[in-house]
C-alpha cells in the first residue's frame, strides 16, 4: 500500500486509545480530569504507540450519565475545559502523529436540552414535542405507561409529564434514564441537526466520531411491545431496517472531506450490541460505517473454543462487506480484564454483573496479559481503555454513597454499576491522587485505591516487567511487523486448547489457555511474551510473539 493509500485507509488496523476525560489527567486541581490534563499527558500516549484518541463525550453536560446525556454539541463542559482548548488539543495530537475520534450519542439528549425544555414547555401535538416522543398513557386517565419496553439500564422507559396546572400529563420515552429523552428519528430537524454536529467537529479537525447506541435510534411508530424472541429487525426499538439510511447520509457527509495526509479518510465507527453477526455487518457495508466494536469478543470468557469461534465467526462475517474487525477488550462500560479473567465465570454481560464476585487477580493479569498479545496480533483495528495499559483492576470495593451510575440507582443496588473502570488514573507518586492531579487539588471525584502506588505509571515504566512495559512493547513490535494489522490470518494447530495463527511472511502468535506448558512451535526468534516462558515450553494463561521458522520446519512441528 503507498503511504497515500494507507494514511488514508489509516482506520484499518488502528489502534486507537479510549480516554474518558474525567479521569484521565485533571489539569486545573478541582479533582476532575480535563482537556489540560490530556494535553500535557501527550507525550505519553505517543510514546505508547497509539494512533488515534477517542474521548467518551466532552460536550456540555449535567453528567446524569457521564456526559452521555448532553445538552449542547457544540461547547465543551466546563469541568473539561472550552472549545478553544479543545481544538488546540486535536492540533497538538496531530502535531505528534494521534488523530482524534469525538464521540455522538444520536438516541437521546440531556433532559436539559434547550430542545426537551421547550417541548416539556409546550403543548401536547406542538412542534417541539414532535422531535421526541412524547405520548398519552394508556388505561384509565392514561396513567399506564405507553409501552414495557425494557431499559438496558434496568428500570422504566417511559416517564409522565405534569400539566401547567400540575395534573399528570402525557409520557415521554427514554431507553436510558429519565435524564435521556430519546430523540424521534422520523423528524427532519433530528436529522438536520445531527449532520451539522458532524461537519461541526469534521470542521475542527476531529478524524472519526463513535457513534453510541447506534442501533437504537428508530423506533416502530405503532409502539407495538417487545416480542418475546423478536426475528431479525422485528423488535420495535433495535435494529430497525430504517436505520441504515440514517448512516448512509452520515457517510455521504463524512465522505465530503478530503482525505488528506493529515486527517486521512474521516470515519464512522458505531457501537453496535446485537447478538446477531449477519445483522450487525449489515451496518458496515461500504456505504455505511467504517467500521464498529465487537462485543462478542470482549463478552467470551478466557476459553480456548469460545475464543476461536468468535474470532472465526467475526472474520467470516466481515469478509463479505470487506469492513476490518475492531479487537476490543474492555471500555467505560465494562468490568475491567484483570477482573473479569480472575474469575470463575470469566466472560462478560451486563445482566451477571454483581457486587462481591469471587476474584483471583493474579490469575486475571496473567490472562489479560495474554489477551493484550492475542487481541493485538489479530486482523483489523485495536482499542486500548484508559487504564488496561497499566493492568488496573475493576475498584469494586467504592463506597455505594458514592456511586452516580444509573445503572447502580436505577438497580435498586443490585447492579455495581461502571463507576469501578472509571476511576482516575494513578500517574506517579505513593499516596492519592497518585499525580492524577497537580499538587494542592481538590480531592479526585471517584477516590483512587491507596494499593494503587504499585500501579503507577512511573513505577511501571521503570519496571520492565510491568504491563506498561508489555503495551509499549506490543504496540511497537505491531507497528514494525508487516504481517500485523490489517490482512489474513493461517491457524495451526500447536496443542488442545492452544490459539496459534501466522500472519505474514514469519510472524505468529500462539496463546497458551489450556492448564498445563505447551513446548513453543519451531520458530526463529521470540519477539515478546506476555510471561516468563518455562525453558521450551510456554506456560497455561501465557502468549508469544514470535517469528516462525521456515514454513518446511513449522509443518514438520505440527
Ligand atoms: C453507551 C455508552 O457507552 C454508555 O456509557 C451510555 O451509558 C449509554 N450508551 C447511553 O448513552
Amino acid at each position: 500500500m503507498g503511504s497515500q493509500a494507507s494514511e488514508r485507509l489509516w482506520w484499518r488496523d488502528a489502534v486507537i486509545y479510549q480516554i474518558y476525560p474525567r479521569s484521565f489527567a485533571d489539569g486545573d486541581g478541582d479533582g476532575t480530569g480535563d482537556l489540560a490534563g490530556v494535553r500535557s499527558r501527550l507525550d505519553y500516549l505517543a510514546d505508547l504507540g497509539v494512533d488515534a484518541i477517542w474521548f467518551t463525550p466532552w460536550y456540555l453536560s449535567p453528567m446524569a450519565d457521564g456526559g452521555y446525556d448532553v445538552a449542547d454539541y457544540r461547547v465543551i463542559d466546563p469541568a473539561f475545559g472550552t472549545l478553544a482548548e479543545a481544538e488546540e488539543l486535536i492540533a497538538a495530537a496531530l502535531a505528534v502523529g494521534i488523530r482524534t475520534i469525538v464521540d455522538i450519542v444520536p438516541n437521546h439528549v440531556s433532559d436539559q436540552h434547550q430542545w426537551f425544555q421547550a417541548a416539556l414547555a409546550a403543548r401536547p401535538g406542538s412542534p417541539e414535542r414532535a422531535r421526541f416522543w412524547f405520548h398519552p398513557g394508556r388505561g384509565p386517565g392514561g396513567a399506564e405507561m405507553p409501552t414495557r419496553w425494557a431499559s438496558p439500564f434496568n428500570g422504566e422507559t417511559w416517564t409522565r409529564t405534569k400539566n401547567p396546572d400540575g395534573t399528570p400529563g402525557e409520557w415521554y420515552l427514554h431507553l436510558f434514564s429519565s435524564a435521556q429523552p430519546d430523540l424521534n428519528w422520523d423528524h427532519p430537524d433530528v436529522r438536520r441537526e445531527h449532520e451539522d454536529v458532524l461537519r461541526f467537529w469534521f470542521d475542527r479537525g476531529v478524524a472519526g466520531v463513535r457513534i453510541d447506541s447506534a442501533a437504537l435510534l428508530v423506533k416502530d411508530p405503532a409502539l407495538p411491545e417487545e416480542p418475546a424472541n423478536p426475528g431479525p429487525g422485528e423488535h420495535p426499538a433495535s435494529d430497525r431496517d430504517e436505520l441504515h439510511d440514517i448512516y448512509r447520509s452520515w457517510r455521504t457527509v463524512a465522505d465530503s472531506y478530503p482525505s488528506d495526509v493529515t486527517s486521512g479518510e474521516r470515519i464512522l465507527v458505531g457501537e453496535v450490541w446485537l447478538p446477531d453477526v449477519d445483522r450487525f455487518v449489515r451496518y458496515l457495508r461500504p456505504d455505511e460505517l467504517h467500521t464498529a466494536f465487537n462485543f462478542d469478543f470482549l463478552a467470551r470468557p478466557w476459553d480456548a473454543a469460545e475464543l476461536r469461534e468468535s474470532i472465526d465467526a467475526t472474520l467470516a462475517s466481515h469478509a463479505p462487506v470487506g469492513a476490518p474487525a475492531t479487537w476490543v477488550l474492555s471500555n467505560h462500560d465494562v468490568t475491567r480484564p484483570v477482573t473479569r479473567y480472575g474469575r470463575a465465570d470469566s466472560g462478560f454481560s451486563f445482566e451477571a454483573k454483581r457486587m462481591g464476585t469471587p476474584t483471583d487477580l493474579e490469575l486475571g493479569r496473567r490472562r489479560a496479559r495474554a489477551a493484550a498479545l492475542l487481541s493485538a496480533a489479530l486482523p483489523g483495528s485495536l482499542y486500548i481503555y484508559q487504564g488496561d495499559e497499566l493492568g488496573l483492576p475493576e475498584f469494586e470495593e467504592l463506597d455505594n454513597t458514592l456511586r452516580q451510575d444509573p445503572m447502580f440507582l436505577r438497580s435498586g443496588g443490585v447492579d455495581p454499576g461502571r463507576e469501578g473502570c472509571r476511576v482516575p488514573l494513578p500517574w506517579s507518586g505513593d499516596a492519592p491522587p497518585f499525580g492524577f492531579s497537580p499538587a494542592g487539588a481538590a480531592p479526585t471525584w471517584l477516590p483512587q485505591p491507596p494499593e494503587w502506588a504499585e500501579l503507577t505509571v512511573e513505577k511501571q515504566l521503570a519496571d520492565p516487567g510491568s504491563m506498561l512495559a508489555l503495551y509499549r512493547a506490543l504496540l511497537r513490535i505491531r507497528r514494525a511487523e508487516p504481517g500485523l494489522g490489517d490482512g489474513p490470518m493461517i491457524w495451526f494447530p500447536a496443542g488442545d486448547d492452544v490459539l496459534a495463527f501466522r500472519r505474514g511472511p514469519r510472524f505468529a502468535c500462539v496463546v497458551n489457555l489450556s492448564d498445563r506448558p505447551v513446548p513453543l512451535p519451531g520458530h526463529e526468534r521470540v519477539l515478546l511474551t506476555s510471561g516468563p516462558l518455562a525453558g521450551a515450553d510456554l506456560p497455561s494463561d501465557t502468549a508469544a510473539w514470535l517469528h516462525a521458522a521456515p514454513q518446511r520446519s513449522t509443518q514438520h512441528d505440527q
